[in-house]
């Protein structure tokens, strides 16, 4: 359109301005077509799946119309009780009076502003900051765009109750970091969403409330409806399983195709139906680039029995 009307005007800018489009096209990719509110809305709704624990859902399992992240899953464990927030942009009940920069810290530190119902309380362990710690400067800014645009829902959640103080295990990944550039390769691509996405917190063993990432991508992790409430009532728990290369116990003799499967279908190698709290449907939005490059870095994590 831009250079359309530029040509109506004068003649000669035309060559240039097509130029400059090209190389914008090709330096940043399907990036620069991306908003930053869409890339928000993708992280949100397909890697990170804030409406997994934050939207609340029918007894089906599917996210209810017109609460999206209006607060969702009850947790109940030892250490806390707590719901996931009402994260909409509703003043009172949500977080629409919070500024960019308290999301921001809420979302990377586990902090709540000084201001608003829980002032000051910490966010429990369930939630994975210790994963979105590493979000890059640009998805992170994606992020909270993206959450200015979610419309709000006066809906309150009950408030949190710790019984031992808040502790968020860090993950050797995330405490490493990431680059902009790593982006372009493909395992290191995979070990950020795999990262961001919390993947290895359900997939690690899980011992007297710590995770253990020295046996990364084992499995063993238990989840019952007496530890999450929201889930449909059918759904009688699960247990995280091996997702490590090694060919017998983890999923190294799979195809990438049956990886794939498995993660943004629910369907295991055997046929099997795989249960929550995984977000099969939230992941199966993600990019074709995206869900390669975690199955090039899943053929990375080293094998355990
Ligand atoms: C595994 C479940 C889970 C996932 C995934 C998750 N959250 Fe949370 N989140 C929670 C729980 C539980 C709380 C409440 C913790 C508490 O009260 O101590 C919370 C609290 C919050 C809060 C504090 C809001 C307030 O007023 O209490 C924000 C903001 C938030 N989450 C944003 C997000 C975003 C954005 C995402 C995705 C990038 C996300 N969460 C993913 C479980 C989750
Ligand atoms: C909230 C916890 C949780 C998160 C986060 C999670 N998973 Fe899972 N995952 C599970 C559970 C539990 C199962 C087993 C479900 C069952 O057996 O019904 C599973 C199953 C799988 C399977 C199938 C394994 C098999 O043997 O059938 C794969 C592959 C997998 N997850 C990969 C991933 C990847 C990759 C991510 C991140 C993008 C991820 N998971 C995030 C809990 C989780």
């Amino acid at each position: 359109m831009a250079i359309a009307r530029n040509s109506l005007r004068t003649r000669r800018p035309i060559v240039g301005v097509a130029l400059v489009a090209l190389a914008v096209c090709g330096l940043a990719g399907s990036a620069a077509a991306q908003s930053t509110v869409e890339r928000g809305s993708y992280l949100v709704n397909s890697i990170l799946a804030c409406g997994n624990c934050h939207t609340p859902k029918t007894p089906a399992g599917k996210p209810i119309t017109g609460k999206h992240l209006a607060g969702g899953l009850a947790f109940n464990t030892p250490g806390f009780s707590a719901t996931a927030s009402n994260i909409t942009q509703d003043r009172d009940t949500g977080i629409g009076a919070w500024s960019d920069a308290e999301i921001k810290r809420s979302l990377t530190e586990g902090v709540r502003p000084n201001h608003g119902r829980l002032a000051n309380a910490p966010l429990a362990a369930v939630m994975p900051i210790s994963f979105f710690k590493p979000l890059l400067p640009r998805d992170l800014d994606a992020v909270v765009a993206y959450l200015r645009t979610v419309q709000p829902v006066h809906h309150d959640t009950p408030a949190p109750e710790y019984r031992m103080p808040v502790h968020h295990d860090p993950y050797p990944e995330a405490e490493k970091g990431f680059t902009e550039a790593m982006m372009a390769d493909p395992v290191k691509r995979g070990a950020y969403l795999v990262t961001v996405g919390h993947c290895m917190e359900c997939h690690s063993p899980f011992e007297k409330g710590r995770s253990d990432y020295s046996r990364l991508g084992k499995g063993g992790r238990t989840f019952s409806p007496s530890l999450v409430t929201g889930f449909p009532g059918a759904w009688k728990g699960s247990v995280a399983r091996n997702i490590t290369s090694h060919p017998r116990s983890g999923i190294g003799a799979w195809t990438d195709a049956e990886i794939k499967r498995a993660i943004t279908k629910g369907i295991s190698r055997d046929g099997r139906k795989l249960q929550a709290p995984m977000a099969f449907d939230y992941y199966d939005r993600m990019t074709t680039t995206d869900l390669d490059a975690i199955v090039a870095y899943l053929r990375t994590v080293p094998p355990l029995e």
